[in-house]
């Protein structure tokens, strides 16, 4: 079993913005959600756990071993997806992951091949192996940052908004493939699509400017608003009063009509009960 534990960290860019504040997390083995919406934090988060960057205080622990201070005994063991990946150098696919084994330390020939068709063929990419980086679609440029993360057999993964600009089939894939290889190690994916966490996660925390605001598991967190959520179609222009009446955690239009989402621990008058999902779990933990 893997263990990542991070203790009041904190983040100040040199602009004086906090990142991060005050953040504890204790993570293991499977797959760990980080749920927020843009300009939360979670790209902050992942690129301070790589070592991309030096927290401001506080501590991360992977093993029992402090990272921080030593970025050299996580570096071999951890496979990153990053959010921009940057520009990729005009050589093909192929070449480009053998490169990285051999920056990740994966000395024999054979081995390196080995991995490199197993990835290949994982991500769907082996019949493009011999193409440029650069050239591909988003998507196959996301798949082959998949690769790239799991080569030499990573402790921790970390892919940050791994499935934005998928379509769909490509995003069911990918999450499959990050599923299978959770079991054994952590995967910590970040993403602002409720979606995602739900089908995949065993822990998750919603994070928003800079804070952590919740943590658990998925299905825990739904259990707590059972029997709170009620919805009901309005007037748009009466939004003012229910807004100030009760505690609205969404609006959406259905068929050009306005339903509001409420959170009421009593059963307010006029309004449907709806069984919570992990959407509400987001909404009424942000609003
Ligand atoms: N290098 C930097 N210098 C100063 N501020 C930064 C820097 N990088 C990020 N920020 C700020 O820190 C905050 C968190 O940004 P971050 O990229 O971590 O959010 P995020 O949750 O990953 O958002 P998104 O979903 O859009 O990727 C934002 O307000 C952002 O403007
Ligand atoms: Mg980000």
């Amino acid at each position: 079993m893997n263990t990542l534990k991070i203790n009041n960290l904190e983040l100040t860019y040199k602009n004086g913005h906090q990142a991060i504040q005050n953040i504890s997390l204790e993570i293991k083995n499977g797959m760990f959600g980080l749920l927020g919406p843009n300009g939360a934090g979670k790209s902050s988060l992942m690129k301070t756990i790589v070592g991309l960057q030096k927290p401001t205080s506080g501590s991360i622990d992977f093993n029992d071993v402090d990272i921080v201070s030593k970025p050299d005994y996580i570096q071999k063991k951890l496979g990153f997806l990053p959010q921009d990946f940057g520009v990729y150098p005009k050589v093909s696919a192929y070449d480009l992951l053998h490169h990285i084994a051999i920056l990740k330390g994966i000395e024999n020939k054979d081995e390196r091949e080995a991995q490199i068709r197993l990835l290949l063929e994982k991500v769907n990419l082996w019949d493009f192996r011999n193409k440029e980086v650069h050239t591909f679609s988003g998507g196959m440029k996301q798949r082959f940052g998949v690769a790239q993360a799991l080569l030499g057999k990573p402790k921790i993964v970390i892919v940050d908004e791994p499935t934005a600009g998928l379509d769909p089939e490509e995003r069911n894939r990918f999450n499959m493939l990050l599923s299978d290889i959770s079991s054994e190690v952590i995967v910590i994916l970040s993403t602002h699509l409720v979606e995602d966490v739900k089908n995949l996660c065993s822990e998750m925390t919603i994070m928003n400017k800079g804070q952590v605001l919740k943590t658990g598991k998925p299905k825990e967190l739904i259990d707590e608003l059972r029997n709170k959520i009620w919805s009901k179609p309005i007037k748009s222009d009466h939004l003012d009063k229910y807004q100030s009446k009760y505690q609205v955690i969404s609006k959406q239009l259905i068929e050009r009509e306005l339903y509001i989402t409420i959170f009421s621990e009593t059963e307010p008058t006029g309004f449907e009960p709806v069984t919570p999902l992990l959407e509400h779990v987001y909404f009424k933990t942000l609003a």
